[in-house]
């Protein structure tokens, strides 16, 4: 019975059917996408260019990468970075429904033609089960997980086995919320309320690094400005707010469930110490941190 919830648990956490709505809402309204591709526009070249200097084919992987907007700029930029060179993309995601986004989009994306995809649809963790019962096992140059590292079961094994899986020259970039930032501060003050379901423990850049730190794994950090609106958040009439604050604190329904203390505290905090205050609008701060630990 233990086992079967933890498997339940598991699925939940892998964006299915309405959690992979609310998540494309999210990325409607906050411009997280936007402040990703503007890092990887300006980081990722110079590191590609090391990462693949005298190689003959180059082998991607993407951990947790939902729909693939992301994978897909980061495949092209390879590509243009080094013409001529074969590039495989694998990818494990534990969402069907947001994978069936990702190839759809692929199949759209006339220049990744060439380029063989192999899907592993499960969660990363069979999918580490899976390698580690293989004999032949593939190794990669870039592997990346973006937005991803809050759902693993295990952060410093989790870390070590795709770090494990890195080729010569290779980098695994973790993109994390950032270390003090809005959702740092929110989730750390109140993880008590927050941390019920999904994210038992929340993780920001802090921990990554102190993990790497331990492991005395060599890394570089490049930060990643963006901040939203979420003044309609206060209002519990309005229902694009409601949505907002419910993807905030991962909360069915923000208002209904919880109780009017939290709820004041949480209000609280999001105004004064997750947020600054701009042309009347409450912006909240969701810098993330992109971090590109070495082979
Ligand atoms: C916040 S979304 C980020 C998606 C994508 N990287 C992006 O930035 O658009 C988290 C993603 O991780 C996936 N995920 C969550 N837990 C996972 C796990 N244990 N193994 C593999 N994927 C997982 C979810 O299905 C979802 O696609």
């Amino acid at each position: 019975m233990a086992a079967e919830n933890k498997k339940k648990e598991k699925t939940a956490t892998c964006y299915q059917d309405c959690c992979a709505e609310v998540f494309n809402f999210y990325l409607g309204h906050s411009g997280e996408h936007e402040a990703i591709l503007q890092c990887v526009h300006s980081v990722l070249p110079e590191e590609f260019k090391r990462i693949g200097a005298g190689k003959s084919s180059l082998d991607v992987l993407g951990v947790g990468s939902g729909g693939g907007q992301v994978d897909v700029q980061m495949l092209t930029l390879f590509q243009s970075t080094f013409p001529g060179v074969q590039i495989t993309s694998d990818v494990v995601e534990g969402s069907i429904k947001l994978s069936n986004n990702f190839k759809a989009l692929v199949g759209k994306t006339a220049n990744l033609k060439n380029v063989p995809f192999q899907w592993h649809i499960m969660p990363s963790e069979d999918y580490v089960k899976q390698v580690k019962a293989t004999e032949h096992v593939k190794k990669f140059d870039f592997i990346h997980m973006i937005q991803m590292i809050y759902y693993v079961d295990d952060l410093a094994s989790t870390i070590e086995f795709y770090h494990g899986l890195l080729k010569e020259n290779g980098r695994l970039m973790i993109i994390v919320e950032t270390a003090n930032g809005g959702w740092d501060t929110l989730w750390k003050t109140h993880s008590k309320d927050l941390c019920t379901h999904t994210i038992t423990e929340y993780r920001s850049s802090a921990e990554i690094k102190a993990c790497l730190d331990k492991m005395g794994l060599k890394y570089d950090e490049h930060p990643v400005p963006n901040t939203f609106d979420i003044t309609n958040c206060f209002n519990p009439k309005d229902k694009f707010g409601c949505d907002l604050i419910d993807y905030l604190t991962a909360k069915e329904d923000f208002y209904a469930s919880v109780t009017s203390e939290v709820k004041e505290a949480i209000l609280d905090l999001l105004k004064n110490k997750c947020s600054s205050q701009k042309d009347g609008k409450i912006m909240f701060d969701s810098t993330l941190s992109c971090i590109l630990v070495h082979a």
